[in-house]
């Protein structure tokens, strides 16, 4: 199968491109498109056959649920059983945007789409083309991100075509996202509303609209054997090709800690910021931003990851990113890409 690249003019927005990528959702074929936190492989929701193939293409295991994308408030009630106070106080707050709910699902929502669950993750995106192809898609558009499963989430039109190239019929190419880092999940269906993937909005943030709210235990004791609720969390993921080690404690030692590690490597990739980055002697060294701009780092992660397989790295190592906001976020994908290897040097 030939991919087409369709390159749309965020000013003047071609809408024959839409008709054709949402023509191809209606008659049960994939699109990639852009959304404000990564890009998106869709396909019609409502449309089991259609799902099947986003699994394929990705090499999804299939008891890994998507998530559905809407575009208007009122086509929310026709998939879930109800929607909770909750769901309209954070809809009314973060929607258009960067923020999954999980709610329980109807009779039009089929499993092949929830991967059997009874409960359904939904998102309104803030990205006008993700809009205007789910519109053109028939309202209701399943969306995991774009990658091949276990690779890290495409950010660029680029990145997409190097894992699907020659699987789908069409990419709808918006440019570099703007966040970079997956939606907050939030699930609404326990008596506590929990958190079961941190994003851009933080804990902080859906406490000052909720009260109480809670993070999922399998997040926060990673190794410990609690399997996080949401399915695709277990999986090891973002996983570069090299093994990535993320290095904690004082910034001279790191610093010191990784430069030794790395002469001793043919050819070492080397994660840091604008504040280190003159001081590594050795090695594939690729800035991710300044400490203090986490939403530069969030945006830059996944890209540097990919960058070093193309790099052909024999080892990764990275700085650590932990803050109590967006840092959660960065952490628990960086964690994940290094398969929870983490070095201490503080002492
Ligand atoms: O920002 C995003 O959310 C992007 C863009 C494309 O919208 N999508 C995305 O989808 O990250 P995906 O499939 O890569 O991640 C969806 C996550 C998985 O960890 C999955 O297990 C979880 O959501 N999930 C989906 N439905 C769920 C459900 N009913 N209950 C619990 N977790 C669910
Ligand atoms: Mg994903």
């Amino acid at each position: 199968m030939e991919t087409e690249i369709i390159k749309i003019d965020r000013e003047r927005p071609d809408m024959e491109a839409f008709q054709k990528a949402g023509k191809i959702l209606k008659e049960g074929g994939l699109v990639a498109f852009p959304t404000e936190t990564v890009y998106g492989l869709g396909a019609n929701a409502l449309d089991e056959e259609a799902s099947r193939k986003i699994y394929a293409a990705k090499g999804r295991p299939s008891d890994n649920p998507l998530i559905v994308h809407i575009a208007r408030m009122e086509d929310l009630e026709k998939i879930v059983k109800r929607v909770p106070e909750e769901a309209v106080k954070l809809a009314e707050r973060f929607w258009p945007g960067p923020m999954t709910l999980i709610l329980e699902k109807n009779g039009h929502v089929p499993y092949g789409t929830t991967g059997g669950l009874e409960t359904v993750a939904v998102r309104m995106p803030s990205d006008p083309i993700a809009r205007e192809l789910i519109l053109q898609g028939g309202g209701y558009v399943a969306a995991p991100s774009a990658n091949t499963s276990g690779r890290p989430s495409p950010t660029t039109a680029r990145h997409v075509y190097e894992d699907m190239k020659g699987k789908i019929p069409l990419i709808l190419d918006g440019g570099a996202v703007e966040i970079g880092l997956e939606s907050t999940i939030v699930d609404l269906t326990d008596q506590i509303p929990t958190i079961l993937r941190p994003g851009y909005i933080t804990l902080e943030m859906i406490q000052d609209v909720l009260g109480q709210v809670q993070m999922d235990r399998g997040l926060i004791a990673a190794d410990s054997g609690v399997r996080p609720k949401a399915p695709g969390m277990k999986y090891r993921h973002y996983a570069p090709k090299a093994q990535l080690k993320i290095v904690e404690g004082p910034v001279d030692k790191v610093v010191a800690y990784i430069n030794k590690e790395a002469s001793g490597r043919k050819k070492p990739g080397i994660i840091c910021t604008e504040e280190t980055k003159d001081r590594y002697r050795y090695g594939d060294v690729k800035c991710i931003g300044a400490r203090t701009d986490e939403e530069a780092i969030a945006s830059h992660l996944f890209a540097v990851l990919r960058e070093f397989d193309d790099d052909g790295v024999d080892a990764i190592y990275s700085e650590s990113f932990e803050s109590p906001g967006l840092g959660q976020a960065i952490m628990n994908r960086l964690l994940k890409a290094a398969g929870h290897q983490r070095i201490d040097v503080t002492d």
